[in-house]
């Protein structure tokens, strides 16, 4: 990966920045405006938002308003929870878009995997990936198991899995799987919502004269992860796209796959109430 705004290629063909900014807890309103506004003036080309963040609307202004052409943006939205269905998710999607300001998305992806409910969901965003409001479809928090019951009956193969993932929660089984099928893997919390604090990656700064955060992003980076970190403090949004004048080496590489503990800061996909 060469700079901020490099792609990867989705099973579709679709072309997707590696990096990205995540909004998730930008309040709507300024702080979300500015958040995008200041990525997009760093370089970055793609924002992941989600309906239940509430702050699609502010996303869409900064769309409009930070001069950068929306063809040359990557947008990614997500239907919520009590939203899905096959209807009810087809009416999420334009509800979507509406605050957006958009007529299509590059990446729709259903949010959680509800269950008895996501495989109706998947038919409704087959529909919209068919009439081309959504470029790209996929899945996030899905486990292989997940995977393996929808694309029992899927006609398109998810394109991304977006899921929690860290130096200590690597996700190395998830990983393989999803290779095997052609799914790319998608970080969140990629920087363990800021608890950057661990002594190995504090070493591992210093020798490289980049700060913590750099380093975990450039982990996930050089493993082929999509990576989305969040932040609304400029300084941040610029440092954490600062990561293309350095490279860990195999063996710092495999300093930080050492971390895993399987330690998770959101819900276990098997087990959430919302
Ligand atoms: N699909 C899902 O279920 C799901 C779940 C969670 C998240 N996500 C997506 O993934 C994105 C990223 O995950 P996340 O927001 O949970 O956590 P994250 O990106 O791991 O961490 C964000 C936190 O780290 C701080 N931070 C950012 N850069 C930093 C730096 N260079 N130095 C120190 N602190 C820094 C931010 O603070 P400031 O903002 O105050 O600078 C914020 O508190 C979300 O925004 C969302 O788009 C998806």
């Amino acid at each position: 990966m060469k700079n901020v705004a490099s792609t990867v290629t989705l099973n579709n063909g679709v072309q997707m920045p590696q990096f990205g900014l995540g909004v998730w807890k930008a309040k709507e309103g300024s702080e979300v405006v500015e958040a995008v506004k200041a990525a997009i003036a760093a370089g970055y080309r793609s924002i992941d938002t989600a309906a239940v963040y509430g702050n699609e609307e502010g996303v869409g202004q900064a769309i409009r308003e930070c001069g950068v052409p929306r063809e040359e943006l990557f947008i990614t939205t997500k239907v919520w929870n009590s939203e899905q269905g096959y209807d009810t998710t087809l009416a999420a999607f334009d509800a979507s878009l509406s605050k957006l300001g958009l007529d299509y998305v590059d990446l729709y992806l259903i949010h959680w995997p509800v269950k008895g409910k996501y495989k109706e969901t998947w038919r409704a965003l087959e529909k919209l990936y068919a009439e081309g409001r959504a470029k790209a479809i996929g899945v996030s928090n899905f486990h292989p198991h997940h995977l393996e019951d929808l694309l029992a009956d899927a006609k398109v193969v998810p394109a991304v899995d977006q899921v929690e993932l860290h130096p200590l929660l690597n996700q190395a089984e998830l990983r393989s799987y999803c290779d095997s099928k052609n799914i790319y893997v998608e970080a969140w919390s990629p920087l363990m919502q800021g608890n950057l604090g661990h002594p190995v990656l504090t070493e591992l700064a210093g020798r490289y004269g980049k700060s913590a955060a750099q380093v975990i992003l450039r982990w996930h980076l050089q493993h082929n992860i999509i990576v989305i970190p969040k932040s609304v403090t400029p300084s941040r949004i610029k440092e954490n796209a600062d990561l293309f004048d350095f490279e860990l080496t195999a063996e710092d590489m495999a300093k930080i796959d050492a971390l895993n503990e399987n330690k998770r800061f959101g819900a276990d996909p098997d087990n959430f109430n919302f």
